[in-house]
């Protein structure tokens, strides 16, 4: 089964042709990075323009560089949500116009079960039921993963999503945007545990998160040494800030496989590309027995293979999507009481007539 996944939820532009939910043919990312950077984060209306002048050329140059035409294709799938608005409409828009004309049948995805997903896209894959670390720029939750379409949320952040935090203190420290990869860069050269920033456990049973008192803590402690004048070590705070994330989302979903008594963990999302949180929790894992699966870097940030990959198995379980569906900002499947189970919902085929 070929599928072409297109993504397009914040400021990545990127398509991806997948063949049998394995064997990856292309993977285009067109990033905004630089359209953003000025501002110091993104910028809806930007980022909307810079997609609709992408989107062709992307799925273009994956498509040749898979060797497949349109017509190869047995489905579409595409993030649907969440993310911004105006974003994800080109994306969704642009595979329900092949849908239509090519009469392919396209499925939506959440972007989050596509980020919950990509270990799948390695060789070395997770077992069933996992517990899924996602934490992003939009998104810090876990969940227990049954099969591919049953995911039942655990615990989510219940202010600021990690890479925010990443990305928010990268601008008190006045770092160039997204703060991720240049703290994760700088807190090599830092002593993780030179300053004592707050760690948010938020009670002994609860599996979720808060990172805005610890981005108010480094915002303090910089103000207060600018304040008298007082130099302080921007290494240091890298290191001290990025341990205490790190040390709270490995404990977290640590303790989310104890309670369920699992032993597989996968971690996803764009913070996953950080070498730090890779390697705690490769070491936690081996500690405590539990074995530990993540995709490669390039596949942590956003890409279009895992929505190719979490479009794989919607078909595989006969799931389509018709064409009055709209696109959503926020994900009806963080909830905790909600079991995504067969999603995206029952909808009428849409293979269009000729
Ligand atoms: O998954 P992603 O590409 O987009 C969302 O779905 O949000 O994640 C982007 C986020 C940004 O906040 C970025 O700063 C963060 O992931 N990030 C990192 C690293 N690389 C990207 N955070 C910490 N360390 C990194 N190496
Ligand atoms: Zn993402």
């Amino acid at each position: 089964m070929l599928i072409l996944g297109i993504e397009s939820s914040c400021d990545e532009t990127a398509a991806a042709v997948l063949r049998d939910g394995n064997i990856l043919l292309s993977n285009v990312i067109n990033s905004q990075v630089a359209v953003h950077s000025p501002y110091g984060g993104v910028v809806p209306e930007l980022a909307s323009r810079k997609h609709l002048e992408n989107i062709y050329p992307v799925v273009e140059a994956a498509l040749k560089q898979a060797g497949v035409s349109l017509d190869d294709l047995d489905g579409l799938a595409v993030t649907q949500g969440p993310g911004l608005v105006g974003s994800l409409l080109i994306g969704l828009s642009f595979a329900k116009a092949i849908s239509a004309v090519k009469s392919i049948p396209y499925v939506g995805v959440d972007h989050i079960v596509g980020h919950l997903l990509s270990p799948f896209l390695e060789k070395k894959q997770p077992e069933f039921p996992y517990i899924a670390l996602v934490a992003s720029g939009g998104h810090s939750s876990i969940f227990l993963v049954q099969d591919h379409t049953t995911i039942q949320p655990l615990g989510r952040t219940r202010d600021d999503a990690a890479g925010e935090a990443f990305d928010k203190v990268g601008k008190i420290l006045g770092l160039e945007y997204p703060g991720g990869p240049v703290i994760s860069r700088l807190a090599e050269q830092g002593n993780p545990a030179a300053i004592p920033f707050p760690r948010a456990w938020l009670g002994a049973d609860s599996l979720d998160f808060s990172f805005s008192g610890l981005k108010t803590s480094v915002a303090n402690y910089v103000h207060q040494h600018q304040q008298k004048n007082e130099p302080f070590n921007i290494p240091d705070v890298c290191a001290s800030f990025q341990e205490a994330v790190v040390e709270v989302l490995c404990e977290k979903t640590l303790k989310a496989a104890q309670m369920h008594g699992i032993s597989t963990v996968a971690l996803a999302g764009g913070v996953a590309a950080n070498s730090r949180l890779r390697a705690a929790l490769r070491n936690l894992g081996a500690q405590r027995n539990i074995r530990i699966f993540m995709p490669s870097l390039e596949l942590c940030t956003d890409n279009a293979a895992m929505i190719a990959l979490a479009g794989y198995y919607h078909f595989a379980g006969k799931a389509t999507t018709s064409f009055d569906t709209d696109a959503y900002s926020r994900s009806p499947f963080l909830h905790p009481d909600s079991v995504l189970a067969k999603s995206p919902p029952p909808s009428p085929a849409v293979r269009a007539q000729p």
